[in-house]
């Protein structure tokens, strides 16, 4: 058992990557391995999380009768994340949960921004607004190549699935740009990997980075 997990409460770390990358696999891992030390872990998904988070992550990813202007498409995950932020993380942070969150901000970044076209600023500034003073401690991005990533999901794809290859190249740089402009709040794990693999890199990481490294140590 890894009896470390115990000592993160407080802490909010996000999982993030491309779509097919594996990560809420792994999110479940961590989490199930966090239980398992007796920590006070929550587990949260983006868009959604709340009841109007769930009702407005349908809009998004269900294919509608027209396309979704891309402000108007940042404006909704963001929406989602003002519900999810005020209702859940930031009382569960007072509480010492340690909150484990599968996306957040670097996802609009990526998809909205990078791939979206949707300047960065613009998405900066609405998140200011919307995320208060709650910041990550820690990213954790799943990196995978689009190809790879392709291959793994369901042939059903969902709106945001189905963008096209050039769409999701743009969102994995988005991701990568990310990490090297902020490498202190960001670990990058090889998705490629077998999920063992990747389950050790994860735990490595998150040690390596919160407690290793972190305040106290
Ligand atoms: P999921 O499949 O990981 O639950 O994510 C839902 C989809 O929404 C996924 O294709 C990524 C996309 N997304 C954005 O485009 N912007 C965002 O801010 C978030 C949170 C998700």
């Amino acid at each position: 058992m890894d009896a470390w997990l115990n000592t993160l409460g407080g802490r909010f770390i996000v999982f993030d990557g491309p779509d097919g990358s594996g990560k809420t696999t792994q999110l479940k891992r961590f989490v199930a391995a966090c239980r398992d030390a007796d920590a006070m872990v929550e587990e949260l998904r983006e868009p959604g999380g709340t009841a109007i988070g769930e009702r407005i992550r349908d809009l998004l990813l269900s294919h509608g009768e027209e396309d979704i202007d891309p402000v108007c498409e940042m404006l909704l995950y963001m929406a989602s994340r003002a519900q999810l932020v005020a209702c859940r993380i930031e009382p569960l942070l007072e509480q010492g949960f340690l909150v484990v969150a599968d996306r957040f901000v670097s996802s609009t970044l990526a998809y909205q921004g990078a791939a979206g076209g949707v300047p960065e600023e613009h998405i900066y500034q609405v998140a200011e607004i919307v995320c208060d003073k709650i910041r990550p401690d820690l990213v954790v991005l799943f990196d995978v190549d689009e190809v790879t990533a392709g291959r793994r999901l369901s042939p059903l794809l969902d709106r945001m699935e189905a963008k096209g290859r050039a769409f999701h190249a743009r969102v994995r740089k988005g991701y990568l740009d990310q990490a090297q402009r902020d490498p202190e709040r960001h670990l990058v794990i090889d998705a490629s990997q077998p999920p063992d693999k990747v389950f050790e890199d994860l735990l490595r990481g998150v040690r390596e980075r919160l407690i290793e490294d972190g305040p106290g140590a």
